[in-house]
């Protein structure tokens, strides 16, 4: 059964919810979904699925959450050639400048990307973006 690890940072719960809308959307597809912060994942998570969801907000000035996030996301960059991997996050006043340097990054290491630009809601999830999720969930099933 195909592997789908979801691996999320949120602080105010708007990158959760899409994660959850995701995963939702992945299963019920044949597929092994598993929903974990980035705290609790490691890089055999990354290794070991066959497709991988990651998720962050926009913070400090359009990057990375720092702490947790972006230190995982170093950890990963040499082992995801060829991976299959979607990106997505929310954000707020920004232009989604954090998301496109992401998109940019993943690619530069080799990512084979699911989606060109990355899933982006404006703050919290609307129904629309839910649905999005949930669509983005059945093509990680699918890819
Ligand atoms: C410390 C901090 C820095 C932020 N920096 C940005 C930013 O540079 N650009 C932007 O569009 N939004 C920025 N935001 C807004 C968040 O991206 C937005 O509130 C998002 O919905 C948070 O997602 P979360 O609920 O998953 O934590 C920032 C928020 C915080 C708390």
């Amino acid at each position: 059964m195909k592997k789908i690890n979801i691996i999320y940072w949120s602080g105010t719960g708007n990158t959760e919810a899409m994660a959850k809308a995701i995963a939702e959307g992945a299963k019920g597809n044949e597929a092994e979904v598993k929903l974990l912060n980035v705290g609790e994942a490691s890089v055999d998570d990354v290794i070991n699925a066959d497709v991988v969801a990651l998720g962050c907000p926009s913070m400090g000035q359009e990057v990375l959450e720092e702490a947790e996030m972006e230190p995982f996301v170093e950890s990963i960059e040499s082992k995801v050639q060829g991976k299959k991997i979607a990106l997505f996050g929310s954000y707020g006043w920004g232009d989604g400048e954090w998301m496109r340097n992401w998109v940019e990054r993943m690619e530069g290491v080799g990512a084979d990307l699911i989606e060109d630009e990355g899933l982006m809601a404006n703050n919290e999830p609307n129904d629309e973006d839910i649905q999005k999720c949930k669509e983005l969930g059945e093509m990680l099933a699918k890819a």
